[in-house]
């Protein structure tokens, strides 16, 4: 057996008690940690001594700190986002938002223009621009450090001459309108429990919205009507367990929210589209 398939084994056995994904952590540190990508790892790995930086971040994940803090970065849809404390890491669900948005231009031109509303590390915004080479974008978060990540993984992604970042309060003073809003604002109630690490490492003002978690929704969801274009969409993500309550505060603003599921068949998404008269 080879010394990196040892170490795999050793040190997924050693995660197993903190973490679900065990197996999967060791493999994405230690490509980290051979400076390849974990397709290669897993596909051909190499034949070559451990390198000490491996069992440093393996000690550090014990820890409970997020492998993507430890690593730098983490993929989402088709790009790979540069991460660390004071932002947050992007979760699969949220890709959720991407697929609906090519639902809804398949039929229809590309969009042009595209609003992210709590950018975070530029997420939804650097994916749905990577996606739709001739669109632009704003990205507004009201966390200085989520921007100044936002905007790094614009430049590394080629992407920083179509963004335009805003540090803002949601839509407060934004006056356009946009094919494309995207939105996945906090959205966790402030006595919910979290999976392990997540509220001792991740920013609070990225998870927690109000005692249901509805807060930002509020906040949000007059502003929708006046910032889509027509024919344009908002999707705004949302927890499992909010599709009728999120839903009925966007319905009180006249909208006619319609609900995306994610990849693990849960309410993920609310989809909205506005008739200009
Ligand atoms: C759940 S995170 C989403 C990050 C990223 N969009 C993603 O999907 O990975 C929510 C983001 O909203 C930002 N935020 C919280 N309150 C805000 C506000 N009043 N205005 C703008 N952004 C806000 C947080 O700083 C955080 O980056």
């Amino acid at each position: 057996m080879k010394a990196v398939d040892r170490a795999l084994a050793e040190a997924a056995r050693s995660l197993a008690p903190g973490s679900d994904t065990a197996r999967l952590d060791s493999e994405l540190l230690m490509a980290e940690a051979l400076g390849i990508d974990r397709d290669r790892l897993l596909l051909s790995p190499p034949d070559r001594p451990v390198p000490d930086r491996f069992w440093t971040m393996v000690e550090r994940r014990k820890g409970g700190e997020p492998v993507a803090y430890i690593t730098g970065r983490r993929a989402f849809w088709d790009i790979e986002l540069h991460v660390g404390p004071g932002v947050l890491i992007p979760r699969p669900d949220s890709e959720t938002l991407i697929s609906a948005a090519l639902a809804h231009f398949e039929r229809r031109p590309p969009p042009g223009r595209i609003l992210d509303l709590g950018t975070g590390p530029g997420t939804l915004l650097l994916a749905a621009l990577d996606l739709w080479r001739e669109a632009t974008g704003l990205g507004v978060d009201a966390s200085r450090r989520a921007l100044s990540y936002a905007a790094a993984n614009a430049r590394r992604l080629g992407l920083d001459e179509r963004t335009e970042w805003r540090l803002g309060d949601w839509a407060v003073g934004i006056e356009d309108c946009f094919d494309l809003i995207l939105c996945n604002p906090p959205y966790v109630a402030t006595e919910a429990a979290l999976g392990s690490g997540v509220a001792e490492h991740e920013p609070a003002e990225a998870l927690f919205a109000g005692p249901q978690g509805l807060d930002d929704y509020r906040r949000i969801a007059p502003q929708i009507a006046r910032l889509l274009c027509p024919g344009g969409l908002a999707a705004i993500e949302i927890g499992a367990d909010q599709e009728r309550s999120a839903a009925s505060i966007f319905r009180a603003q006249g909208l006619e929210p319609e609900v995306a599921r994610d990849f693990g068949d849960r309410p993920r998404a609310l989809l909205i589209e506005v008739n200009h008269k």
